[in-house]
Order: C-alpha cells, then sequence, then structure tokens
C-alpha cells in the first residue's frame, strides 16, 4: 500500500484507513484530482484488470471460446445487479450505456397518437429529446411536472397530472445531470403506485437512475418503477461503454419488449413468427463486449463491498463542504436547489468563461466539466444562467483535495 499524507472531513464515515486502503486500490487518484465521477468515476484497480484479463484470454483462445470459459463469472453480472437493485437475475438487462437502456425501454411502450409523456423538468436531455423525436414521429404529447417552490418535483401537481392525463409513460430522472438535485423518488414511487392500483394498468415508469446508481442505494421494491435504466461507468465506477436496465415482472409478463428485437432477445420460430424470451434477456442483444460484462460486476461488487449507505454519508459531506466554501467565494452562485441534495456540484461565476475555468483546473490536474443551457434546457432558464461548471466528488476523495479546488477556484476567477 503506498503511502499517502492526507486528511479527511470531520465526521467522516470512513476511517483514514480505510480511505487509504481505497485510494491505494484505485491508481487513478495518483495522477489528478478526480471530481468528474458523474461523467465517469475512476475505476478501481480490479475492475481494469478483470477486463484486461478477459481481452487477453480472448487473443490467446478466441472471443466465442473465451466468454464461454467464463460463462460462469459473467453470470455472475445479474447476481450482482439484482443484488444492487434488490431484484431477481430474471429482470436485469445488460446494455451499452444508460441511453441504450433508456432506449430500449422507451421503444417497448405502444404509443399511440395523443398518448402523454408526463415528465419532470430536469429530465435528462436525451430523453427529452426522444421524447420530442416521439412527438415528431407519433404525435404523443409531452407534459411536465412542475417544481416545487424549494425545486425538485412539486409532488401536489404530480399526483393531480396523473389522475387527471393518465399517461402512458411517466418519466423522472432520479439525479440530473447539471444540478445538484436528487428527486424524492420514494414519494413519486408511491403517488404512481396509487394512480396504477386506481386508474391505470396500461401505464408504465420509466426511472433514469444513471447519476444515483453507485452513490445511493436504489430499491427497485420502493421505487416502484417499471423500468430502471442505469450506467456502469460513473458512481459505480465500472467501465464506459457499459448499462443496466431493470424491467418488472409486470413489464415483461405483459409483452413489452424493444422494437428492434434481436436473435438473443427472441427465437424465430416459423418463418412468419419468433417467440419473445420471457425475462429480461428479451432487452439485450446478442453481442457484448465481454471484457466490460465482467468489469460492471467487479465494480458493482466492489460498491456493494464498501456499501451504498455508507457511500452515500461520505459523498454528501464531501459535496456540502464543497458548496459550503464555494457560496464563500465572491461572483460564485452555486446552483444547486432540492428538498434533497446529491453528489454533483454546479456552480457559476459571474463575468467568467467556463472553459477558461476548466482549462486552468485541468492544467492543476482537476478534473471538472463545463455544462451549458442546451444540456438542461428548462433548469438553466428557471436559474436564468448560461453555463454552469460541474463537480462531482466521491467518497475517494480526500479534503485535501477539496481543499485545493477550491484555492485552485478563488485563484482562477
Ligand atoms: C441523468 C443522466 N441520464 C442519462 C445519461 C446518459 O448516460 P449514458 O451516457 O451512459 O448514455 C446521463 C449522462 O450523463 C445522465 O447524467
Amino acid at each position: 500500500m503506498h503511502n499517502e499524507n492526507f486528511t479527511i472531513p470531520v465526521g467522516s464515515i470512513f476511517s483514514k484507513a480505510e480511505i487509504a486502503k481505497l485510494r491505494s486500490e484505485t491508481r487513478g487518484v495518483q495522477n489528478v484530482i478526480h471530481f468528474n465521477n458523474a461523467g465517469s468515476g475512476l475505476m478501481p484497480d480490479i475492475v481494469t484488470q478483470v477486463q484486461l484479463d478477459h481481452i487477453a484470454l480472448e487473443a490467446n483462445i478466441g472471443g466465442y471460446e473465451a466468454s464461454a470459459l467464463r460463462a460462469e463469472a459473467v453470470q455472475e453480472f445479474y447476481t450482482q445487479t439484482a443484488l444492487l437493485f434488490n431484484c431477481k437475475l430474471t429482470n436485469i438487462a445488460f446494455t451499452a450505456s444508460a441511453t441504450d437502456s433508456y432506449t430500449r425501454a422507451l421503444s417497448s411502450i405502444p404509443f399511440k397518437q395523443g398518448d402523454i409523456i408526463l415528465t419532470d423538468k430536469d429530465d435528462f436531455v436525451s430523453n427529452q429529446i426522444q421524447f420530442l423525436s416521439l412527438q415528431k414521429r407519433f404525435g404523443i404529447k409531452i407534459v411536465h411536472i412542475n417544481n416545487a417552490p424549494e425545486g425538485g418535483v412539486d409532488l401536489g401537481d404530480l399526483e393531480e397530472k396523473l389522475f387527471k392525463l393518465k399517461p402512458k409513460v411517466l418519466a423522472i430522472t432520479h439525479v440530473p445531470t447539471n444540478s445538484g438535485l436528487a428527486q424524492p423518488v420514494k414519494q413519486i414511487g408511491h403517488i404512481y403506485q396509487k394512480f396504477v392500483a386506481n386508474q391505470a394498468d396500461q401505464s408504465w415508469y420509466i426511472l433514469d437512475a444513471c447519476q444515483s446508481a453507485g452513490q445511493m442505494k436504489l430499491d427497485v421494491q420502493d421505487l416502484k418503477c417499471d423500468f430502471l435504466s442505469v450506467t456502469g461507468r460513473k458512481f459505480l465506477r465500472g467501465p464506459r461503454g457499459t448499462g443496466m436496465l431493470y424491467i418488472s415482472d409486470k413489464a415483461l409478463e405483459s409483452g413489452l419488449e424493444p422494437l428492434f428485437i434481436d436473435m438473443r432477445g427472441a427465437e424465430w420460430t416459423d418463418k412468419g413468427s419468433y417467440k419473445q424470451q420471457p425475462d429480461a434477456r428479451r432487452f439485450e442483444d446478442w453481442e457484448f463486449a465481454y471484457s466490460t460484462v465482467l468489469g460492471t460486476s467487479a465494480a458493482i461488487a466492489y460498491c456493494r463491498s464498501i456499501g451504498e449507505d455508507r457511500i452515500r454519508g461520505q459523498v454528501k459531506l464531501l459535496s456540502g463542504k464543497m458548496r459550503k466554501e464555494l457560496e464563500a467565494i465572491d461572483r460564485v452562485r452555486v446552483l444547486d436547489r432540492g428538498p434533497e441534495l446529491a453528489g454533483l456540484v454546479t456552480f457559476t461565476v459571474g463575468n467568467s468563461d467556463p472553459l477558461l475555468i476548466v482549462n486552468e483546473l485541468a492544467r492543476r490536474k482537476i478534473n471538472v466539466v463545463p455544462s451549458y443551457r442546451a444540456f438542461g434546457l428548462i433548469d438553466f432558464d428557471e436559474k436564468g444562467v448560461k453555463w454552469a461548471i460541474r463537480a462531482s466528488p466521491h467518497y475517494y476523495n480526500t479534503l485535501d483535495e477539496v481543499e485545493g479546488f477550491i484555492e485552485s477556484v478563488k485563484e482562477i476567477i
């Protein structure tokens, strides 16, 4: 284990020895101060290694032969993901990204002209573009739920619109990409369940948990969603090019299937027909980059061995500290608001240039990203800003890294 001199925040959930161990298992912390976990988290070394090993195996014995040889380890991906979301293995599909998961789910809904998609004002940009594309092609309608005065979905408005409009789809993003908000998903799930029980059995709830997976516990029994779309590479610290999709039994039993189902999702039984798989494999493609399946499995096991609740506590502590110190800097405006905040810290700086700030931070080996209006149009307009910097700490970051970042921001602006 390498020796690093660092400090941890007051109230730290992890001991210094634990943080030292976690950092010793992540080579990237030697090179950069990584506050871009909402972009792509630093992979633990074990995640890197299992992928390298599998690629070497493919080179040595052949790709098909390698995945056959590692069939048990591949199956472990489903076990780990089912444990992560508290569901059965048969509810889990492996995909190439959160967007890939999302579009497979969305494409399975049998939309008719005039059907309504009810969504929140902080829903992810690509989801919103896909709804607009559905509107253009099929004439569906998009309705937004109002925000509460403190930010996040107005639960009263959600309930009213659900019962009045009877939407075909409820689409919520748990933690938006450009704001520290965490939507009150437990209450949303509860309200949605009431609606479905009383009014509609042909309505579907898609929850985008891309930014929340790996930084907080996701239990589909509480969330009450029909689909949960997730990426591997962000707070879960898995490989790029990976995603997971949870599909509820209700959705599977109703026969929903992705529009472009392939030979893994279905069996070609007759010249004029095919039979869909009974389980979530229906939402998968035949071809996988198996090294990334194994890497994702290792990342989920690593996350679970640490514990999502402890991770949540530490991320909350570091991001809270970051926000407090940023707020104290002249000209800096922290933009995060909501009943509950996640680990994404967003801020803007009056009379400054986002690229200059990001590039200057990068020169100091501090990773953050700029966000622009087009990434979250409704949210940015409501806040009256054109851009924001997003800094997203994780549990392996230290207090010194947060303080170094704050000092750098002060120097740059
Ligand atoms: C909230 C949210 N949803 C979906 C996505 C899309 O994820 P992916 O790039 O894995 O498709 C992102 C990516 O930043 C996101 O922040």
